[in-house]
């Protein structure tokens, strides 16, 4: 009998083993037999442009033209599953809450600078895009890029249908309407890119601000209060001295844009968490990814560069050839590409230039 029970205590936890070993082995193997449906970031590897059944039912009856309530995200969400839409624009007086980022440094997150941009906040008093677009429920944007691949084409008149646009650091509108637009309602810049010239910023656009490293939020600080600037060692070119706005008209923008478009869909190296080789997205990505969180339809021009054409102009407002971007240390222009592509191909943003 002692022996039985013996024998049935051994035997016991060793089926449950075999049972186990073998049960996995069999999802393994099943899993193995079939190919993968999503890339290493997650996103679907068959994109085609086509609108799904639910989609079509919740949009085809929309007039034509009309504005598509929560479209980028939903067309998102089907190729990159892993999405979540809430996301907010701008740092607000809550922003210790947004735990993606309470970790990470700049520029992925805000740690070590909580101070300063509380500081910076109680001055800024505002927090959203201002009441006429906050109202709006239903946004389009579009991103311009600086890219040479605008110039000449005419856009302009395009452009400025856009309830948002977005431009990004220097980027000149005046002399260049016809290609670029009117309007500006966003320049997102970081201290090196910003205008210096103060009569070159356009008349009524929120001045937002990116930041890179701990010390660019020194600087913002400088400029918010209108402060003589002080310790510029630290930036890899000069930087303006004087930014002509109100604080109520500028934001700090959600540095979680940066972190999820460096590590999530791009697939940059996450080198602990720290700025690295080749893991900074550029602004114009960054700028896009805030996009699909806050618009509901997304456009872009001015984006990509073809270097098949080394001679034409790399910037729309400068002679500077193709031919002269260098190989990044910071960025990863390829793969960076290939994230962009995916978004074009799926349709999930409309880029009116073609060049991504
Ligand atoms: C659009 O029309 C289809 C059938 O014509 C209907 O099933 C669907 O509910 C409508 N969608 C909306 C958002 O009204
Ligand atoms: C745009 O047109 C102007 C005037 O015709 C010309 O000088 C310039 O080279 C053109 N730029 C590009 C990028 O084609
Ligand atoms: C960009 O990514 C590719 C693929 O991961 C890698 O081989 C290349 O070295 C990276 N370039 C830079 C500048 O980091």
């Amino acid at each position: 009998m002692k022996a039985t029970h013996k024998l049935l205590f051994v035997l016991c936890p060793m089926l449950v083993l075999v049972f186990i070993f073998y049960s996995s082995g069999k999802l393994h193997l099943h899993g193995w037999g079939q190919k993968p449906l999503f890339d290493q970031q997650g996103f679907l590897l068959k994109l085609d442009g086509k609108l799904s059944d639910d989609l079509v039912s919740k949009y085809g009856n929309l007039s034509r033209g009309a504005c598509k309530p929560g479209y980028a995200a939903a067309k998102m969400s089907v190729i990159y599953p892993k999405f979540v839409k809430p996301a907010p624009m701008f740092l607000d007086r809550n922003f210790r809450r947004l735990t993606k980022v309470t970790n990470f440094l700049p520029p992925f997150g805000f740690k070590t600078q909580e101070r300063i941009i509380d500081n910076i906040l109680t001055a800024t008093k505002n927090y959203g895009l201002g009441p006429e677009l906050d109202r709006l429920s239903c946004k389009r944007c579009i991103i311009v890029g600086n890219g040479g691949i605008l110039a000449n084409k005419s856009l302009g008149s395009r452009i400025d249908e856009y309830d948002v646009v977005v431009r990004l650091n220097e980027a000149p509108v005046s002399g260049y309407t016809r290609d670029v637009g009117t309007k500006t309602t966003l320049r997102i810049t970081y201290p090196e890119g910003a205008i210096q010239k103060s009569e070159r910023y356009e008349k009524d656009s929120l001045f937002v601000f990116s930041a890179f490293k701990p010390l660019d939020f020194k600087w913002l600080r400088q400029m918010i209060f209108k402060e003589k600037l002080q310790g510029t060692e630290g930036f890899w070119k000069s930087v303006a001295r004087y930014v002509p706005r109100e604080p109520s008209e500028m934001r700090i923008l959600n540095p979680f844009f940066i972190q999820e478009a460096a590590f999530q869909f791009i697939g940059l190296p996450m080198n602990n968490g720290l700025m690295g080789k080749g893991n900074i997205p550029t602004l114009g990505t960054v700028a896009i990814t805030m996009a699909l969180h806050n618009c509901d339809e997304v456009a872009v021009a001015g984006f990509g560069y073809d270097m098949n054409t080394p001679h034409a102009p790399l910037h729309y407002y400068e002679t500077v050839k193709m031919s002269a971007i260098k190989e990044s240390w910071t960025h990863n222009i390829s793969k960076e590409k290939e994230f962009l592509q995916k978004l074009v191909k799926a349709n999930v943003i409309t880029d009116l230039t073609k060049g991504i």
